[in-house]
């Protein structure tokens, strides 16, 4: 097999691959992408930390000096969503949104959602485990991160149902090479939820409440289409990956029962299970850079134009790191894995989600006595936001 992100058969089992590059080479180009297929642990984490590198290059240079074609004018609304939000631009827009939306992420300030986290996670549990179980990600992995990042917005409950469809849509904008279908439901999306946020950002303005939105709505220096861009990436960046790693880390328990067994009967070990899970099916599997200046990387000069892929999925298996890396164990103690990425953009949402997954995990091991896996589950067909289509499970208290 070789690299290749439009097959089911990679996406699945995308680690023996991932070896080879790391073995053999560290730096590939890959054609079909034109991007720099970049596969060892230490290269992608210093690379994500390199200033010479950016998530996007609109500050420094046009798409033209860049050599990239020219953007349709039809992608628009899209485009202003996403370069609003603190993840599409650099220093020193970054620094300044980045700041003024950390205040709500601090461990303190997570740490205080603890309860609510609890009692969300078990609620969803005991509904499951009295039907007998069904589709775990539908049924726990999803609502749990949703309604925790929307009552944390203040997102009107009969709202909610809207924001799994227009995240899922936007998200497929970030797959590589996507469908004009998919652009075009991404282009949709954006423009349905910036409509939507506008109005509601507008009402929390005459009348503010004690949520996300409204605190925002009241920053002065945050311009409305910053505004939007936040809370779309708040609210997608706030529960896509944590679905996965839900569902991504029940699959790898039911492979690995030894290892689950070993977690039931100590469940201590959750937070080292936890990143264990984060490390060994890794949710995100490549992030993208932009080269600003010309970079050199083992021998091979990338220069200035160029877009690097850091295969976060391959770093977290790397043999150079992590002691017999195809091996899951929840008991890993030296675990520096790249999941939460690195460097300036690093996850600002990285304590929310180690909670998120302590508490759905830890509720599921304490009220479901036995949980069995129903049918061999199915991956989607994205690679870069990699979860399965669903887990299908029995369950008894
Ligand atoms: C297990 C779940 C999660 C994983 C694996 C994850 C992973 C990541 C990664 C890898 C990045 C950096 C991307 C890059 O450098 O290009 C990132 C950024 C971000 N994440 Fe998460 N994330 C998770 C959950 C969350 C949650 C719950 C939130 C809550 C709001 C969140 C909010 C954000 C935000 C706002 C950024 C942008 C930070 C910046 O640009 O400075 N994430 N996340």
């Amino acid at each position: 097999m070789r690299f290749d992100p439009w097959d089911p058969d990679f996406v699945a089992y995308p680690y023996d691959v991932y070896d080879e590059l790391r073995r053999e080479s560290p730096v590939s180009y890959f054609e079909p992408t034109n991007q720099w297929l970049i596969s060892r642990h230490a290269d992608v984490n210093a690379l994500l930390r390199d200033r010479r590198l950016g998530r996007s290059y609109l500050h420094v240079a046009t798409h033209e000096e860049f050599g990239r074609p020219p953007e349709p004018e039809s992608h628009e609304p899209f485009w202003r969503v996403i370069r609003a939000g603190m993840l599409d631009v650099e220093p020193p827009v970054h620094t300044r949104l980045r700041r003024l939306v950390s205040k709500a992420f601090t461990p303190r300030m997570v740490e205080s959602l603890r309860p609510r986290v609890r009692a969300v996670a078990e609620g969803l549990v005991d509904a499951f485990v009295e039907k007998g179980g069904g589709d775990l990600i539908a049924e726990v992995a999803e609502p749990l991160p949703v309604t925790v990042i929307a009552e944390m917005l203040g997102i009107p409950e009969q709202d909610r149902h809207l924001l799994r469809p227009w995240s899922a849509d936007i998200c497929g904008m970030y797959e590589l090479n996507p469908t004009p279908d998919a652009q075009h439901a991404a282009v949709r999306a954006a423009s349905e939820f910036a409509g939507y946020l506008k109005t509601l950002a507008a009402q929390r303005r005459r009348t503010p409440g004690e949520d996300l939105v409204s605190a925002l709505a009241a920053i002065e220096e945050l311009t409305e289409d910053e505004l939007v861009g936040t809370c779309v990436l708040l609210l997608n960046a706030g529960h896509e990956a944590t679905v996965n790693v839900t569902g991504n880390g029940w699959w790898s328990l039911f492979r690995n029962p030894a290892e689950l067994a070993r977690l039931r009967e100590d469940r201590s070990l959750l937070p080292t299970a936890v990143e264990e899970l984060m490390r060994w099916d890794t949710p995100l599997q490549m992030f993208e850079r932009w080269v600003l200046e010309d970079i050199e990387v083992h021998g091979v000069e990338i220069p200035r134009g160029s877009e690097v892929a850091l295969l976060f999925g391959s770093a977290n298996r790397d043999q150079a790191v992590f002691e017999e890396p195809d091996r899951l164990d929840v008991g890993r103690a030296d675990n520096p894995h790249i999941s939460f990425g690195a460097g300036i953009h690093f996850c600002l949402g990285a304590p929310l989600a180690r909670i998120e997954l302590m508490e759905s995990f830890g509720a599921l091991l304490a009220r479901a006595n036995k949980l069995e896996l129903r049918q061999e589950p199915a991956w989607k067909p994205g690679y870069i936001i990699r979860g399965l289509e669903s887990l299908e499970v029995s369950a008894a208290g």
